[in-house]
């Protein structure tokens, strides 16, 4: 079931970290690789030695290994893997990996890593139920990280409630979900997030206030599907999602052309808010005040439509192009008439009032606009709105 795949399980310092080493044997007995990493906490729970040996294989411990760098090093470490699992996840794992510490092997394979990660959280009830903890999650899990239990149950601390590991048999039942198909598998899905970015000089841009939320929330979204996606994002606040390729860019222009080059898809989703307009005449030197109280004179030329090009391609159209409209006014409306502008297949409408919160905020209310008419969701996490439209998505491919 398991045949061909590479785990990295990275075990966490906690009393559930003897479970690890029945949860490899497992992993290996369905056909996987599994290159185990140790936390020093978790040299307290379990030796090295014992985990090599359930693992058939070396233990990675300390980042400053000379010869394991030379040997591996941690970037590739964390890349060579098909999945990570972190099992069981501390909260203090969980607290760096949501916070980007990266001061030991564990914390920085999960930083320098683009593959999948899965947690399997264990630790005291209070621990978990702690504000800080659920802030924690929340912001793993919108990153795209997969969390397995805890469980409810009597604990090692004499507590009672959830923070127990899952048992052995639920984590590999995830593991095996994660690998099995998905109804996007083998399709192909350009995303693109985020805003742009146009010089005004070296130092000086013109830009907008999305934040890439909602983006990465949807390639997210499809990655959950199964879907290959490529994730062509703008200077965004919020990082990409695991498991995607990411292209970054800056300018609409080069947008344009990473949307091209990523072709042929099976479908495309232009979620990043692109200028419309790019300056002509930026500066190769910073613009500096000369005294006389002249003003700059900036000349703007429009940039290519990126959602409106694609739509009308002759050869390589995807058999599905999705555009966002962000609106202030008359959001259907506009929105309705902007479907049929720019020759796309749906139109996802938002308002963007200030008054809504939407833009840059964690929730989002849309109409999806469609041959058939629009479609209003009820308002929701960015997130649930990500998983209904890609449910959609995978609807209209299959
Ligand atoms: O025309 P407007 O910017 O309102 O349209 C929004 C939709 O068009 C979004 O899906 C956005 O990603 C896309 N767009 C684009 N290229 C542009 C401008 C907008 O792909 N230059």
């Amino acid at each position: 079931m398991l045949a061909g795949k590479r785990i990295l399980l990275i075990i966490g310092g906690g009393i559930a970290a003897y479970k690890s080493l029945d949860l490899m044997r497992r992993l290996r007995d369905q056909g996987a690789t599994v290159v185990p990493v140790l936390t020093r906490a978790a040299e307290e729970f379990v030796t090295p030695l014992s985990v090599a040996a359930l693992a058939g294989h070396k233990v990675y411990r300390d980042l400053f290994d000379l010869n394991e760098e030379a040997e591996m090093g941690h970037i590739q470490l964390s890349r060579s893997a098909d999945l990570i699992l972190v099992a069981p996840a501390t909260a203090d794992l969980m607290g760096k990996m949501a916070n980007g510490l990266a001061n030991d092997l564990a914390s920085t394979l999960l930083m320098a890593t683009d593959t999948p990660v899965m947690i399997a959280p264990a630790m005291n009830v209070r621990m978990w139920e702690h504000p800080a903890t659920r802030r924690n999650l929340a912001t793993l899990t919108g990153g795209g990280i997969t969390c397995v239990g805890p469980e409810e149950g009597a604990m090692a601390c004499g507590e009672f409630g959830p923070g127990r590991l899952s048992e052995v048999d639920q984590i590999v039942a995830a593991v095996a979900d994660h690998f099995a198909d998905g109804p996007l598998t083998g399709r192909h899905v350009i995303v693109t997030s985020g805003p742009t970015h146009e010089p005004i000089d070296p130092v000086r841009y013109i830009a907008n206030r999305s934040s890439g939320a909602q983006g990465s929330a949807i390639a997210a979204a499809l990655v959950a599907l199964g879907a290959k996606v490529t994730f062509i994002t703008g200077p965004a606040s919020v990082a990409p999602p695991a498991g995607v390729d990411v292209v970054a860019v800056e300018t609409a222009q080069a947008m344009y052309d990473a949307v091209h080059a990523a072709l042929p898809a099976d479908a495309a989703i232009f979620a990043a808010a692109v200028a419309d307009w790019r300056v002509t005449n930026a500066s190769g030197s910073k613009m500096k005040k000369d005294g006389s109280g002249s003003l700059p004179q900036l000349e703007f030329a429009q940039n290519p439509d990126i959602l409106a090009t694609i739509s009308q391609l002759e050869e390589h159209r995807p058999e599905l192009v999705v555009g966002f409209a962000a609106e202030t006014d008359d959001v259907i409306a506009n929105a309705t008439l902007k479907r049929a502008r720019k020759g796309c297949d749906w139109i996802v409408a938002n308002d963007v009032s200030p008054e809504t919160g939407i833009m840059g905020g964690a929730e989002n209310a849309v109409t999806v606009i469609t041959a058939e008419g629009g479609e209003s969701w009820p308002r929701a996490g960015k997130d649930e709105v990500a998983r209904n439209l890609a449910a959609k998505i995978a609807k209209a491919l299959t």
